[in-house]
């Protein structure tokens, strides 16, 4: 199996770096997602028997879920290659011309942050996508004229952090449309079980229960508090993270017993103190807590939603009777 290649510039950071190592090959490595990884077996599998690319897929789903992680596994299972780039570095049309001829047969081209390529870009990128043909111009006015040129079939993978961010066209465009869930804790229990065994940290079961709960259901998260932990086990306890030592490791680092930091707990404070439990915008919230609006959508409020900490309404986010015991404050009203 040929290793992944990389067509723009992506440098992974230090934070990073551990992720790529943990990363399962193969979609039997890969812990969770059920529905989403049996529905690609069974798509694999089709087009490998037949021969052809498999249609393009969009993965949609907060970050730290591992769609880039899904995208190499899909090139593994069908015995392609993998070019990553992602849509703020495809700046120009023949940016994108430049990657797609040099794609071969049934190679996966993945695309991180799809929503953001620029929409001269993705005009090109349709005819691409159907008919896996470019449309040039060539020339300048009046002499200037279109040339179509073939490509091979390839297999576009489009990571997004929410599909309703694609225009529609563009999204119909995607014959596999896979929404990535949050992990319930269990998963994220075997997750840290094999990712200990890989980096030979020593985890109990009472260790990886604990940074389980407190991971945001987020297997990113999950494998950095690991390093993190393990950084604390060795310096201030005897290196191996049980219940107790992952207790005292994540105070240090200031998460709480039910997985949120200092920004979650920021959020909910301004929405009962600022806001009075009275429904606030997004936009609102991000200007008042001084923060980008996109990460307290799709950062933040997927995990507190989903936990019952607040409630989406016409009129904008409410915070919960479990956020004011949360925070402990007296909350005075009804649910
Ligand atoms: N590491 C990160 N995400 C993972 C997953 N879903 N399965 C196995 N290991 C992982």
């Amino acid at each position: 199996m040929e290793e992944n290649r990389i067509v723009s510039k992506v440098q992974f950071p230090d934070e990073e770096r551990l992720e790529v190592q943990l990363r399962p090959k193969f979609l039997e490595d890969y812990i969770g997602q059920d529905k989403a990884k049996h529905k690609l077996r069974i798509f694999i599998e089709a087009a490998k028997g037949r021969e052809e690319a498999l249609d393009h897929v969009l993965l949609s789903g907060p970050p730290g879920l591992g769609k880039t992680t899904l995208a190499g596994i899909i090139a593994n299972e069908m015995g392609v290659q993998m070019k990553i780039t992602s849509g703020p570095a495809i700046e120009r049309p023949g940016d994108l011309a430049a990657i797609l001829t040099n794609l071969d047969p049934h190679d996966v081209l993945f695309i991180d942050e799809i929503h953001r390529i620029p929409r001269t870009v993705e005009e090109v990128l349709y005819p691409a996508m159907e008919d896996f043909a470019l449309d040039l111009v060539i020339g300048k006015g009046p002499s200037a004229r279109s040339v179509r040129l073939d490509l091979n079939p390839f297999t576009l993978i489009g990571a997004t952090t929410r599909a309703g961010q694609l225009a529609n066209p563009f999204r119909d465009r995607f014959g596999v449309l896979l929404n990535l869930d949050l992990y319930p804790p269990e998963r994220l229990e075997e997750i840290l079980h094999r990712s200990s065994q890989i980096l030979r940290i020593p985890l109990d079961n009472s260790g990886a229960v604990e940074i389980a709960k407190r991971s945001r259901g987020t297997p990113r998260i999950a494998n950095r508090l690991l390093k993190r932990i393990r950084d604390f086990a060795e310096v201030e306890r005897d290196g191996l993270i049980t219940g107790k030592v992952a207790q005292e490791g994540l105070e240090l680092m200031e998460v709480d017993p039910e997985g949120l930091d200092q920004l979650d707990r920021k959020i909910l404070e301004t929405m009962i103190l600022d806001y009075s439990g009275r429904p606030v915008g997004i936009e609102t919230l991000a200007a008042t807590l001084g923060e980008e609006k996109i990460t307290i959508e799709d950062v933040y409020e997927p995990y507190l939603l989903q936990n019952g900490f607040i409630l989406r309404t016409p009129r904008g986010r409410i915070p919960t009777k479990k956020s004011y015991d949360h925070l402990h404050i007296p909350f005075e009203g009804e649910e």
